[in-house]
């Protein structure tokens, strides 16, 4: 029998923790793994924009017919506004088009699988460390993965000399995966400055740059976020990303992200992007419709988006302040080691710097859930379990 010869596949990284979170029967259980933003009641909110949408389309959507095999012009267009602006002239030009995927990840995978097609040749470079599911999603569309170096762990902040010097060799062709900004696992982005060099590197070296832009928004804000992007469009280099409305909208469930590419002309975005609906018309046919639509309702509707870009605010200020509690919690509870950093890093996650043991002993004594890297979902603390939390590191740091 096939089936009976067959091992089990080991838990994923980080969905497996889930898993393992909703098994354990500690009332007191923390789950502080998986990305996914809560309020404080533990609760992951629908936003009042959405919710809004959704009921405008409840009344006015007529159909559930496929959608286009890239999704609706009306969903691109919410897109390229949130990546660049409306004005900005790769859109008024055309040289960007843009997919509507299932999620950030689908925009990920659609993306190597289309750039394969046109560099069999070329290596994947990913950031070490980098978000646990990378590696697997662009082994899957058949490139050879390598790391460039990105945390210094003694500074606990950015390894930018180790990294420009990593990308200095990267051959002329491959292909080099930037975080956007809110870098999944360590909270670490480069500055602007670095950025500027990162963009003038990339066009003196020649390397390709696909962009993972999952965090907008939980940054700075919607503009500040995208400035890198700005850096590379302002060099005229041609360049990919893979966006997601997950976090930002709320939309986990609704499996709703993009995939964009940039070309040097419009004719050569429009042939570029021709190949990119092949490749989706093989992998999932056309795109899941709900989740798009509710983006555009809200992104074409000026009061609505005003009351997201609002409740957007409102998660990232609330992350900022539980940064901030949880430094000081573990200060007060007499930990030598300097943890200010956790205050300065970007975005939902932390990179605490906890070993897979002490995250272990955290698991298995505490019913805290960490991924093995170390990797805390700030965004999943609540006032109610900040302090448990507090007195539960600090006793795996004694
Ligand atoms: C995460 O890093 O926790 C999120 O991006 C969710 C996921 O799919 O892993």
């Amino acid at each position: 029998m096939l089936f009976d010869s067959i091992s089990p596949a080991p838990a994923d990284a980080i969905l497996g923790l889930t898993e393992a979170f909703k098994n354990d029967s500690n009332p007191n259980k923390i789950n502080l793994g998986v990305g996914v933003y809560m309020n404080d009641e533990g609760v992951t909110p629908i936003l009042s924009s959405v919710k809004k949408a959704e009921a405008r389309l409840l009344e006015e959507e007529l159909s559930k017919g496929y959608l286009p095999i890239s999704g609706s012009k009306g969903y691109a267009a919410g897109i390229q506004d949130l990546l660049l602006g409306n004005d900005h002239a790769l859109v008024t030009s055309g040289r960007i088009q843009s997919a509507h995927t299932p999620g950030g990840t689908g925009g990920l995978r659609v993306g190597g699988e289309f750039l394969k097609k046109f560099k069999p040749e070329a290596t994947l470079w990913v950031s070490n460390p980098t978000w646990a599911n990378h590696q697997g999603i662009f082994a899957a569309a058949g490139f050879p993965i390598q790391e460039y170096p990105y945390y210094d762990a003694a500074s606990m902040g950015l390894d930018f000399d180790g990294m420009m010097e990593a990308l200095s060799k990267v051959p002329s062709g491959d292909c080099v995966l930037l975080h956007v900004c809110c870098h999944n696992p360590t909270g670490v982005d480069p500055s602007s400055e670095q950025w500027s060099q990162i963009a003038d590197l990339a066009e003196k070296a020649g390397w390709f740059p696909f962009f993972d832009f999952a965090y907008q928004g939980f940054g700075e804000s919607v503009e500040a976020d995208r400035e890198p992007l700005k850096l590379f469009a302002e060099r005229g280099l041609e360049f990919v990303v893979a966006a997601s409305f997950s976090k930002n909208f709320g939309l986990y469930s609704e499996r709703t992200g993009s995939f964009s590419l940039v070309a040097g002309t419009p004719e050569a975005a429009e042939a570029a992007f021709s190949h990119v609906k092949t490749t989706i018309r093989v992998m999932y046919s056309n795109p899941p419709r709900h989740g798009g639509s509710l983006v555009e309702v809200v992104l074409s509707d000026a009061d609505l988006r005003r009351e997201w870009l609002g409740e957007l605010e409102e998660m990232r200020n609330r992350i900022h302040d539980l940064r901030t509690q949880l430094v000081e919690g573990l200060h007060q509870r007499g930990v030598d080691r300097d943890f200010s950093f956790i205050a300065r890093q970007k975005g939902m996650f932390s990179f605490s710097g906890l070993t897979k043991d002490q995250v272990n002993v955290l698991r298995d004594a505490y019913s805290i859930y960490v991924v093995g890297s170390g990797r805390i979902n700030v965004a999943g603390i609540r006032s109610a379990n900040l302090d448990p939390l507090c007195d539960a590191v600090a006793a795996v740091l004694r």
